[in-house]
């Protein structure tokens, strides 16, 4: 790989366009080489000053392509991380992985086999105010952490094209949007997730994924969560929220689940009884996300079977909890 890891952008509109796309030139360690979409490619080539084409192999036959971003709509990840792993391009793929956990074994064994790396594009582990939650609660400023409780909604109306109103391509509804970023946090927060029951239903919405799906968590250990995700309650009636409560206090964050790495947070201790506000450090989570990658990959980091269970983890609990919705019993991860 040369000095800095260049890059190669498959998906370039939607989130690529708003939020990766404008500061992979400005990372550190990363250099923006090619564009790839269906749509336009020409136009954001030119936004960016960079190469475009409509073909994934104008990306992956190019020998100054390290790596690749994939941010195309979810129905299409399989057949392009595969792709791009045969090609031998280290991928950063967004989430979710694919629409089942079958899809994502595929793609993780690809990499496995061709020596390259894998991650899902959570750029909310990134963010300055998790990572100090994830700080405090290691260190035991809550006590025993024994219950998670997210909020996550926006208003998602019916629109013409939008794959994440179909099953099919979207893999499900808010859950599978959402979801997989909570389950993610929740992962890195408070630990692994054991076993989950799910209440699923399309209830304003017109279209046949769900605007509104509840979770109920039991993480290995025992401690206990509960999360809401909705495409049919605005962010105003029920702001994002992420709290962990334990034994000796409780962290409350409130507006982190953002792409603007914004959010206040507040900790409360039993041992004081007041509540002070959570300090950290601000970055650009997409900013330390092409970062992280790019130094994990310096470092000769690449997919192997060690790291399948990471890699599936929340892919597996997202299709537990579509099971347990559709079965009526708590499904076991
Ligand atoms: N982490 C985040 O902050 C975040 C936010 C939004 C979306 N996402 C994820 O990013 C991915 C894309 O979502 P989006 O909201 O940008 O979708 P989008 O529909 O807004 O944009 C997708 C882009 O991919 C292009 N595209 C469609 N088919 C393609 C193909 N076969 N090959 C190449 N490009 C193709 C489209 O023309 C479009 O430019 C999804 O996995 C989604 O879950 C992540």
């Amino acid at each position: 790989m040369a000095e800095r890891m260049r890059w190669g952008v498959i998906g370039a509109g939607g989130i690529a366009d708003r939020r990766t796309l404008p500061v992979i030139g400005q990372t550190r360690n990363g250099e923006l080489v090619v564009v790839m979409d269906v749509r336009d490619p020409g136009a954001i080539g030119a936004k960016y000053g960079v190469d475009s084409t409509d073909r994934l192999e104008g990306v992956l036959s190019r020998e100054d392509v390290d790596a690749v971003y994939v941010a195309s709509p979810v129905q299409v990840h399989a057949e392009q991380v595969i792709a791009a792993a045969n090609a031998g391009k280290h991928v950063l793929c967004e989430k979710p992985l694919g629409r089942t956990v079958a899809e994502a074994c595929s793609m993780v064994d690809a990499c496995c086999a061709a020596g390259v790396l894998l991650r899902e594009a959570y750029m909310l582990r990134h963010h300055g105010l998790h990572l100090e939650m994830q700080r405090l609660i290691r260190e035991g400023a809550i006590g025993k952490p024994l219950f998670a409780s997210v909020h996550w909604a926006f208003q998602y109306p019916k629109m013409e094209g939008a794959w994440r109103q179909v099953r099919e391509l979207g893999g499900g509804g808010a859950l599978a949007d959402l979801g997989c970023h909570v389950f993610d946090l929740l992962h890195m927060l408070v630990g692994d997730i054991a076993r989950v029951a799910m209440a699923s239903a399309t209830l304003v919405q017109d279209y046949e994924v769900e605007d509104l799906g509840t979770v109920l968590l039991e993480f290995e250990g025992g401690a206990q969560g509960a999360i809401t995700t909705s495409f049919c309650i605005s962010d105003a009636v029920m702001p994002a929220t992420v709290s962990i409560f334990g034994s000796e206090g409780r962290i409350v964050a409130r507006g982190s689940l953002t792409q603007t790495s914004d959010g206040t947070a507040t900790i409360y201790r039993e041992t004081d009884g007041e509540q002070h506000e959570i300090r950290y450090g601000r970055v650009d989570t997409y900013v330390r996300q092409i970062e992280a990658f790019a130094d994990d990959v310096a470092q000769g980091t690449i997919a192997t079977k060690e790291s399948v269970p990471e890699l599936l983890s929340s892919m597996k609990v997202l299709e537990a909890s579509y099971r347990s919705a559709e079965t009526g019993t708590f499904v076991f991860i």
